[in-house]
């Protein structure tokens, strides 16, 4: 089959690495410079759709050696085909990559990865993206683009619903465990694949939140808040890295060998290979940055490896090669690190590694990994608010779930689902009723369309997600619901955002709940019977009015294929709610972006205010989220302790233990999520008044009291200073402890 390969695996007895160098060397002494370019692009398969790119002759392409990878073709049996021209019919036989978006799960779906890093759950975020993985190499996916570890702290950028929140800590454990769960063991087995870490870099610092925007800011900034999770991927050995649309610094990061080369390669040892973000490298053109053979030259001298869809490359780089503007060297690296790509992937030991035909009936969308979702999407869940602990529902009597979000299979899985058979997913009535049995009666009614406009509602339901634009008149749609609602003891109002609300291209500059679903809120608010608010969104909506009308919110986001049974688990009490926000939800959009490791500025307000004059704030609103970072409730209460300290002061070497106790003052038995805090006084740039340093979820039973430790030690305390070194200043710090990052009680220590 690929007689270099076999021959060099039968017989070395060197190193790994020296293994591969060997086989690689032999390899590309037999590739001429057009094939060593071939293997730098990735074409679309036209397939799933996800830009607007379209590339012919791919056939063609590969049997000339032209093509290193595919992006996003679905099943096994014609991956296997494509791999086989590939394999049989191109002259040197080389495997393709067959990457795919699989981005919170493949055919089981898993909560949107910002649901996912509200269960603050390290475990069950690698298992997810271990099933993922599963899944995918069942079908004959070997390469996902995920994770997505962009910071963003502005709730107008949709592609929010894609992260893991605002903050750089958190992000970085999630950005490891997902990298652990997509390449497992190295890669070695055929349900590991490699992992994409995206989009290199700062894409969530967007300018005004608006999809693709520039992006500008300090390297500060940059190094303490919005780099750590891309390193700590790095860290935890993501085979391959995105680069992101914007500028960076001025320069875009498709053609930034700052970022792509002195950054990530030689200071953070980055050893996999880069491809661009679909058409980033022409896109170079409309940024300003030349033609179309100056743009792919910028982007491989920079240190991109692979062309994703724009043929920019192959159009042109053997020209550039001629004329001196790009060394056969570079060519050489970038062609290199996608054959040792595919060799870590075990491709040359067999192409046909990820396409076993029997694997997919056995493993795709399986109830063993359906039920691992169902739980993990009740635990991602947020309780937002629950007065007079109206939550959790008794299994009794009937309870009418009303809303556009009642009846909608294409929207329950959310953002970035391109797997995901529709039609095989539950709707949110059809999942409570499989859960529910016939303990408790569901009726249901549409209740309004998603908004009254009804173009916006297109732009906000493509690609397959509609909810289906009803006829009737508002007041119809209403009628009927309120004749349901008129037959229930409980109405469970299912509203929010449709999925596609979110995720790329989907910035929005309002956030509050669409029209026509508030106006259905008030009047199921009207019927005086008791109404849970369960909410939909791939994002912080703005929340001031339910916030105040509504008895009980359960925001759900999108929890993936299994929202369905998840929501009834945790409207009935099955499922206690411990999810924790990961991302501030603001009471205006005038205060984007915001978020809670902010800095004190020099006129900070005094304690208690929320205007002052000459202060720093605005005079409509205060300054303080709706819901803060690390908030959500739960069906029990906790009852944090002091803070109590080993010692009030340590040396460089040194650890300080701070303890609290955290009681279960409620009657059900519950996870919490014990956050840690802390504040550097003092130091030669000015610091965020708190940044989350360590975190514990904990289970508590109904009236148990636990003691939680966290060891503190000088790393914890380090941040990169004016001149980007990554230093610890001694001094005083406050260390803070409590159940989300508004709530905490505090102790104060010295670092000798
Ligand atoms: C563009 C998106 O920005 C990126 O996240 C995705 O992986 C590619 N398209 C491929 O679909």
């Amino acid at each position: 089959m690929f007689a270099a390969g076999t021959m060099l695996f039968a017989s070395c007895s060197t190193s790994p690495e020296s293994e591969m160098d060997a086989f690689i060397d032999d390899l590309m002494s037999k590739m001429t410079l057009e094939e060593k370019i071939g293997q730098l692009n990735l074409p679309a398969s036209g397939e799933i759709i996800t830009g607007q790119a379209k590339s012919s002759n791919v056939a063609e392409r590969i049997r000339k050696g032209q093509v290193g990878g595919l992006l996003n073709l679905k099943g096994v049996e014609r991956i296997r085909e494509v791999q086989k021209q590939a394999v049989e019919d191109s002259r040197l036989g080389i495997p393709l990559l067959f990457g795919m978006d699989v981005i919170h799960g493949y055919e089981t779906i898993f909560p949107i990865p910002l649901g996912l890093s509200c269960t603050w759950n390290m475990e069950a975020i690698e298992k997810s993206a271990r099933i993922a993985a599963i899944e995918a190499s069942a079908d004959g996916i070997c390469w996902t683009f995920s994770p997505m570890v962009d910071i963003c702290r502005d709730a107008r950028w949709g592609r929010i619903a894609e992260g893991s929140g605002e903050d750089p800590y958190l992000g970085s454990e999630i950005a490891r465990a997902m990298v652990r769960g997509y390449q497992g063991d190295g890669m070695k087995r055929n349900d590991e694949i490699m992992a994409c870490v995206k989009h290199f870099a700062l894409y969530g610092g967007a300018e005004a939140g608006r999809d693709y925007n520039t992006v500008d800011m300090s390297r500060q900034r940059m190094f303490n808040d919005f780099m750590p999770p891309y390193k700590a991927a790095v860290e935890e050995g993501a085979g391959s890295m995105m680069a992101a649309f914007n500028d960076v610094d001025g320069i875009p990061a498709t053609g930034n060998k700052w970022l792509m080369t002195d950054l990530l390669r030689n200071d953070w040892g980055f050893d996999g290979f880069v491809v661009s973000d679909y058409t980033g490298v022409t896109e170079m053109v409309d940024h300003g940055m030349g033609n179309i053979q100056d743009v792919a030259a910028l982007s491989v001298n920079a240190g991109v490896d692979m062309d994703m869809v724009s043929d920019s490359f192959m159009g042109t780089l053997v020209q550039s090669v001629k004329e001196g503007k790009v060394s056969e060297e570079t060519i050489n690296t970038a062609c290199r690190r996608i054959l040792e790509a595919k060799y870590k992937l075990g491709l040359f030991e067999d192409p046909y590694k990820y396409c076993d035909l029997e694997r997919p009936a056995k493993q795709v969308f399986c109830a063993e990994h359906r039920e691992v979702a169902r739980k993990i999407a009740a635990e991602s869940f947020v309780l937002l608010k629950n007065e007079g602990n109206i939550l959790p529902l008794q299994k009794k009597g009937t309870v009418a779930v009303i809303g556009p979000l009642a009846n909608t299979k294409a929207n329950m899985p959310g953002t970035w689902s391109v797997a995901a058979v529709a039609q095989n997913i539950p709707t949110l009535v059809e999942g409570m009723k499989h859960a529910l049995g016939d303990k408790v009666n569901i009726i249901t009614a549409k209740g309004s369309n998603l908004m009254s406009d009804a173009a916006y509602e297109e732009r906000a339901t493509m690609f397959g997600r509609s909810l289906g634009r009803d006829n009737r008149t508002d007041k119809q749609l209403l009628d009927e619901a309120l004749r349901v609602a008129a037959k229930a003891d409980v109405i469970v109002a299912a509203i929010g955002e449709s999925s596609e609300m979110s995720g790329e291209c989907s910035s929005r500059t309002e956030l509050e709940i669409p029209d026509t679903q508030r106006a259905l809120l008030k009047a199921l608010l009207n019927t005086g019977k008791p109404v849970v608010l369960t909410l939909f969104t791939g994002r912080p909506l703005v929340l001031n009015w339910e916030h105040k009308n509504v008895p009980a919110i359960l925001n759900v986001w999108f929890g993936g294929s299994e929202t369905g049974s998840a929501v009834a688990d945790v409207l009935f009490g099955d499922v206690n709610p411990s999810g924790k926000l990961t991302t501030t939800f603001p009471q205006s959009v005038g205060q984007l972006p915001l978020f809670y490791a902010h800095k004190n500025t020099g006129r900070p307000l005094a304690e208690g205010k929320w205007f002052e004059k000459f202060r720093s704030n605005y005079i409509d609103v205060s300054n303080d989220p709706l819901y803060p970072f690390g908030y959500g409730l739960s069906y029990t209460t906790f009852e944090y302790g002091d803070v109590k300290l080993s010692a009030n002061s340590m040396d460089a070497n040194g650890e300080i233990t701070a303890t609290v106790s955290v009681k279960n003052t409620g009657k059900y038995d519950g996870n919490e999520v014990v956050q840690l805090y802390i504040r550097d006084l003092v130091a030669s740039v000015t610091r965020p008044v708190k940044e989350l340093k360590g975190f514990e979820k904990v289970f508590i039973k109904a009236g148990e009291t636990k003691e939680i430790s966290f060891k503190i030690n000088v790393e914890m305390l380090k941040f990169y200073n004016f001149d980007i070194d990554y230093v610890f200043e001694p001094g005083d710090f406050d260390v803070m402890i409590g159940p989300n990052s508004r709530d905490l009680k505090s102790a104060r220590f010295t670092v000798k």
